[in-house]
């Protein structure tokens, strides 16, 4: 479903992403682990060609994601995203943070657009919020209405940025629960995260980024619990301290 091959990345004089490949089957959740600075967030952008990248491919259902290219819209329409601070219009209510993509980019007439929105409130447990504004919800509200929006462009993957960083301990269940269903759903999913609880459990691959480059990629169980390289395991015994 999405393909990396050997993808590299510069701001200026500095090198971020240093050949990066990956490969995502459908289905898979993919979770993607390393040091601030390693890249992480750069990589789920140029994905999602928020960012520009240098040279490498990259694929989406076999169709490269290239700034230049007319279709740029509609490959990447198939990849939602969900950020760290959720990014809602904090001056539209829940509701209308959902269906204004599908209104407005998809062009799907308003009553269905406000049908489809319901359902996925209601599977994010946010449904009895439609009509509150976004600076009136918790931090994980918001994140599960984030949810909800990036869901209702009907996407074929779902790029989560540290969706969980922002959050107080107590909220940050409800929105593992959520993803975890999406998961078990089939969704198709590449996951920045510092919970290592969630991707022992849910992600069918593991990688380690560092520097650039993937240091270490496997099963959770080989490179969370096994890790083979010494970097990968520098980095968990220090994440694992705190
Ligand atoms: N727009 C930008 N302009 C210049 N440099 C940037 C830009 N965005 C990121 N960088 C640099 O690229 C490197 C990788 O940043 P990135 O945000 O991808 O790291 P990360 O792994 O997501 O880190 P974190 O865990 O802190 O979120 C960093 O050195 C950062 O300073
Ligand atoms: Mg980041």
């Amino acid at each position: 479903m999405i393909s990396l091959i050997d993808v590299h990345k510069s701001y200026g004089n500095v090198q971020v992403l240093k050949g990066v490949s990956l490969d995502v089957a459908q289905g898979q959740v993919v979770c993607l682990i390393g040091p601030s600075g390693s890249g992480k967030s750069t990589l789920l952008r140029c994905i999602n060609a928020l960012e520009h990248h240098d040279s490498g491919d990259i694929l989406i259902e076999g169709a490269q994601v290239d700034f230049r290219s007319p279709d740029i819209c509609a490959v990447r329409s198939k990849v939602g995203m969900v950020f760290q601070r959720f990014n809602l219009f904090p001056h539209r209510t829940v509701l209308e943070n959902v269906i204004e993509g599908p209104l407005y980019v998809k062009g799907i007439a308003r009553a269905q657009a406000i049908d489809e929105a319901m359902v996925l409130l209601d599977k994010v447990g946010m449904a009895h919020k439609r009509d509150a504004y976004a600076p009136q919800l918790s931090g994980g509200q918001q994140q599960r209405v984030a949810i909800a929006r990036a869901l209702a462009m009907n996407p074929k993957a779902i790029l989560f940025d540290e969706p969980t960083s922002a959050l107080d301990p107590e909220l940050v269940g409800d929105v593992l629960a959520v993803m975890r269903q999406l998961a078990d759903e089939g969704m198709t999913m590449i996951v920045v995260t510092h919970e290592m609880g969630f991707a022992r459990e849910v992600a069918d691959q593991v990688c380690f980024l560092q520097d650039g480059r993937i240091v270490e990629t496997g099963s959770p169980q080989t490179v969370l619990v096994n890790p083979q390289h010494p970097r990968t395991r520098d980095f968990l015994s220090r994440v694992l301290k705190h």
